[in-house]
């Protein structure tokens, strides 16, 4: 292959040459019907599109691409869209989480092996953020994100349908017979009425929030609904942006500092983000290099009030956060507080502060003054003890304040399957003092770490008017669910951590304010327990899912595989066919 002059385009090592590689590079592409100047040189943009018809909250991403293409094109540069992996959270099984890192190597190696300057990634279901970020990361091209928008609030009966949040609640409510099975299920379209994502602050508004707050997103690219025409012009300035960032070598690790982590962490805690947000947080950072894990999550957001009143915390959805000023009228306040970053760069050449001037309250009830704030301490609380050594995680503004200093007896349930066997079981021995444990079933137990961390309430405390308990897992929860929910215990059970040997009655102490979690056994029983376990055989040993199993790091290090840690950069090793 002949190789482009230095200072010429990446893309130029594909479709520069005047050789036989040359040739065969523009030759295929020219089957599209291209004109010759195509590959004269201009900003080639990759984007890296998620759509899939089986992750219904970016089905519509297709025609959004378009719009990318206008901006592109418009700008002088040329888009080439490609497919990659889609995680969608309703439909994968065994759960999406399984399949992050699977697509993070197919978004890496996808960006790496073909002929693009720049990419734009498109994102929107929970799991096709962190997976496109992850990918791009390693490879570090200059890249812009997109999120697809979120679905319109959901209506029924007069009344507001959250995403997730209201299943969660129509599905205890159907278990405590309050409302019909026929209600339940005349529910199901009202909720979903629109093209986007769940419009809770769940895991994807939580992401998208993020992405806008880490400086990858263009302003308001978090809480335009999917359907409002605005964004797609987001979306054609997002392709307008795509060229000129690849003029400015603009690279995502410009982007991805810690400064720009930090911003995102607080974002989290003013939104009432998502805890899943702590696991890909800490993955990105890992792929890009930068320095952040579990202690930062607790000291950048212990003294952020949420403000944004959205369920599963709160009352509202991501329209009324559109329409009460989305992002940047967070980003303004925390200014305002003195907690922004503000000097960090983002994607649009401003600084995270300059765009914050431009942020807006108009609703104070959506977007809350600092003195109003729904909860003063906002942040995702960092649980640390014997019962936890490397971690755990629990949302204090989603949890019942009397619950979070608290001790009580534990009853084990050792898998899932084993929680919806007996949980409902009249005899069940359980009162509202007691703590719910689940193990096996962190990265390595399910595998791949399900959002199965918010068990169900025994029916007959349902039945007696009990609505929440302390619940402590390895697994992770949905970011539109909400209780005193104790997750991501690490190390996990199978991997030998103490959850693995928690007994029937022992008592646990949960104490949030102290960010503690113990097991109030004494420490040579515990040391005698741990010693006498031995590890479960993996219920997977081939394929992917036996790889994933054997490299898979726990859920402080973000539940990334060990050999994708890094940044690889954008060399292609071998050029030639
Ligand atoms: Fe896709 Fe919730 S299921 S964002």
């Amino acid at each position: 292959m002949t190789k482009p002059a230095s200072g010429t385009r990446r893309s130029q090592a594909w479709f520069g040459g005047l050789d036989k590689d040359g040739f065969i590079h523009r030759s295929w592409m020219r089957n599209q019907g291209l004109p010759s100047h195509v590959f004269d040189g201009r900003p080639i943009i990759g984007i890296c599109n998620t759509y899939s018809e089986l992750t219904p909250c970016n089905a519509h991403f297709r025609e959004l691409a378009e719009a990318v293409k206008r901006g592109v094109i418009e700008a002088g540069g040329w888009p080439f869209e490609f497919p990659v992996f889609s995680c969608g959270e309703s439909n994968l099984r065994p759960t999406a989480m399984l399949f992050r890192n699977l697509a993070s190597m197919d978004v890496e190696e996808a960006i790496r092996g073909n002929p693009m300057d720049g990419v734009v990634l498109m994102m929107g279901c929970d799991k096709t953020t962190p997976s496109l970020i992850m990918g791009a990361a390693s490879c570090d091209l200059p890249t812009i994100g997109l999120s697809g928008g979120p679905m319109l609030n959901g209506r029924h009966q007069g009344r507001t349908l959250g995403s997730g949040t209201d299943v969660w609640r129509l599905s205890e409510e159907v278990r405590a017979g309050t409302i019909s099975v026929a209600d339940f299920m005349a529910a199901e379209a009202a909720m979903s009425r629109s093209a986007g994502h769940c419009m809770t602050m769940g895991t994807a508004s939580t992401l998208a929030s993020v992405v806008e707050a880490i400086g990858l997103g263009l302003p308001h690219n978090a809480a335009l609904p999917a359907v409002d025409a605005r964004r797609k012009a987001l979306a054609h300035m997002v392709g307008r942006r795509a060229v000129e960032i690849v003029h400015e070598d603009l690279r995502l690790s410009r982007i991805l500092t810690l400064d720009a982590f930090r911003n995102a962490v607080r974002m989290v805690a003013a939104t009432g983000g998502s805890t899943n947000a702590v696991l890909h947080l800490i993955a990105i950072a890992g792929r890009i290099g930068v320095p952040f894990g579990l202690d930062e999550w607790d000291t950048w957001g212990r003294d952020v009030p949420t403000l944004v009143d959205l369920m599963p915390s709160g009352r509202f959805l991501m329209e009324d956060f559109c329409y009460a000023g989305g992002v940047p009228a967070v980003q303004r306040l925390l200014d305002e507080h003195g907690l922004l970053a503000a000097d960090a760069l983002t994607v649009n050449g401003r600084t995270v502060g300059e765009n914050a001037r431009d942020g807006v309250v108009y609703d104070p009830e959506v977007i809350r003054p600092w003195d109003r704030a729904i909860a003063s301490q906002g942040g995702l609380a960092i649980l640390r003890g014997n019962l936890a050594p490397r971690g755990a995680v629990l949302k204090p503004s989603a949890a019942t304040p009397a619950l979070m200093s608290h001790v009580g007896p534990a009853l084990v349930f050792e898998t899932v399957e084993d929680l919806k066997a007996r949980i409902d079981d009249p005899d069940l021995p359980v009162d509202a003092d007691t703590v719910l444990v689940l193990r096996n079933s962190g990265p390595k137990g399910y595998p791949g770490m399900a959002e199965v961390g918010n068990l169900p309430i025994p029916r007959k405390l349902v039945e007696r008017g009990v609505r929440d308990m302390v619940r402590i897992s390895d697994a992770r929860m949905s970011g539109t669910a909400y209780g005193t929910v104790v997750l991501h215990v690490a190390p996990e059970s199978v991997a030998g951590g103490p959850l693995a040997v928690v007994r029937d009655g022992d008592l646990i102490r949960l104490d949030v304010a102290e960010r503690r979690l113990d097991l109030l056994i004494d420490e040579q029983d515990l040391q005698n327990r741990l010693a006498a376990w031995r590890p479960p055989e993996p219920i997977v040993q081939t394929g992917y899912q036996g790889l994933y199993v054997e490299r898979v790091l726990q859920a402080d290090q973000g539940a990334d595989l060990d050999f994708l840690v890094g940044c690889r950069g954008a060399d292609v090793p071998r050029e030639s066919h």
